[in-house]
């Protein structure tokens, strides 16, 4: 007799669909005992829980009915405008608020835009590593991939050219985070984003451009987005509420200068939910135009700078020889690099020291480069993490 399940006759891409290292791990972080360095969590303790409940509060005063209704798949006028004025320092110039779409988190706008670009067997271009939840939306949609080299300054603009050089078939398109990169920490620099504006623009390959942490630098000049230079290319922007509101809000947006393609991702986000929460998009907006919002963002980069300083100082005095790390100047995330060793076994003795983390293989697509692992530096408070550290090192000895 068949059973329930296998008579779900699946599609071929949840084939592709594979338990996520880090949702699996997360789970073994809901004891209170072990220290995690694993998630991309922001400081629960510094949400703004209390300036939130105020915001909600005056949307239903003034806005109740419209709050709570449908609404248009675009994003709601004032969130578009806000976001279109927010970026335009960075961008160097006005955005028309039309080329701003609002999504129900970056990670929605990742799965649309594999849904209008990747048909199955396509390439796609990454760095290498790169972010796991990209990996995961393009996996979705049957996508193949070719892996840029990287070093400290990000992305290798030489390795881009070998790379397109080879492809074939052409990529639909190069998918990067350039600041404070995740898993890495790292930022793509200056001269380097010219070169890969450039090399796109020569290849007619259009950019997605992820940028979750632009406004989590602690220390160093803002460096333009690639979106601020100016070329005949495509790039698609992305950015969050997640790490400097809350990520349970669910509110990002994409800036998609093209209208071919922003006329694409409207259709295919009609076809996904409609539209963002309404609700949530007055909350969030009635927030942000707050001055406790910029207070808010101020606090946070001081509070992870410390937290960062605090995780480079445990791994110098505790690290054996065999192991090297970063100090990235903003975002998460630190890399670290044990010489030799494979961090997915590492994974089990460390948890055995209760301390998770995130093994490298699962940022890079083929798994096979096992040395590295990504360790969050936002979500735990000073005294956990340099005990974190302290057991991490002493496992890495054990193994
Ligand atoms: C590079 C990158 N892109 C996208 C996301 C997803 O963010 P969101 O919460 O906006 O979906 C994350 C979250 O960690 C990220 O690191």
């Amino acid at each position: 007799m068949r059973t329930a399940a296998s008579s779900a006759r699946f599609a071929r891409r949840t084939a592709r669909l594979r338990a996520s290292t880090i949702r699996e791990m997360l789970k073994v972080t809901q004891q209170p005992d072990v220290i995690s360095f694993g998630g991309g969590l922001p400081a629960p303790e510094l949400f703004p829980t209390t300036e939130i409940a105020q915001a909600t509060k005056r949307v239903m005063e003034e806005y109740g009915t419209a709050a709570l209704q449908y609404s248009v798949t675009e994003g709601i006028p004032q969130m578009r405008a806000w976001v279109a004025h927010r970026l335009a320092p960075r961008f160097a110039r006005l955005i028309p608020a039309e080329d701003v779409l609002i999504v129900n988190g970056s990670q929605q706008g990742l799965d649309l835009l594999g849904k209008i670009f990747i048909d199955p067997g396509d390439h796609v271009v990454l760095e290498s590593p790169s972010y796991l939840g990209a990996i995961q939306a393009f996996d979705a949609y049957e996508a193949r991939y070719l892996t840029v080299e990287t070093d400290e300054n990000g992305l290798i603009p030489e390795s881009l050219e070998r790379v397109l050089d080879r492809a074939d078939p052409f990529p639909k398109f190069l998918y990067l985070v350039p600041n404070f990169q995740n898993p890495t920490g790292r930022t793509l620099v200056r001269d380097r984003r010219e070169q890969v504006v450039r090399i796109c623009e020569r290849y007619d390959l259009p950019i997605i451009e992820d940028d979750p942490y632009c406004e989590l630098r602690f220390e160093g000049e803002d460096l333009p987005p690639l979106s601020a230079l100016e070329t005949s290319g495509t790039i698609i922007y992305l950015g969050t509420g997640s790490k400097i509101v809350a990520p349970g809000m669910r509110v990002a947006w994409l800036v998609i200068p093209n209208a071919d393609v922003r006329e694409k991702i409207v259709l295919a986000k009609q076809g996904s939910d409609l539209h963002s929460g309404t609700i949530t998009q007055y909350v969030f907006h009635e927030y942000v135009r707050s001055n406790a919002f910029e207070e808010h963002v101020h606090e946070i980069v001081a509070t992870y700078r410390h937290r960062r300083d605090v995780m480079c100082e445990a791994l110098s005095e505790h690290a054996p020889r065999s192991v090297s790390f970063n100090r990235p100047q903003g975002g998460m995330f630190l890399w670290v690099r044990a010489a030799g060793a494979d961090t997915a076994e590492l994974l089990k003795v460390s948890a055995q020291e209760r301390v998770v983390f995130v093994p490298g293989e699962s940022f890079y697509p083929a798994r096979d480069v096992h040395d590295g692992m990504r360790l969050n530096f936002s979500n735990s408070p000073d005294e956990r993490i340099r005990i974190g550290i302290e057991r991490l090192c002493r496992a890495i000895e054990e193994a």
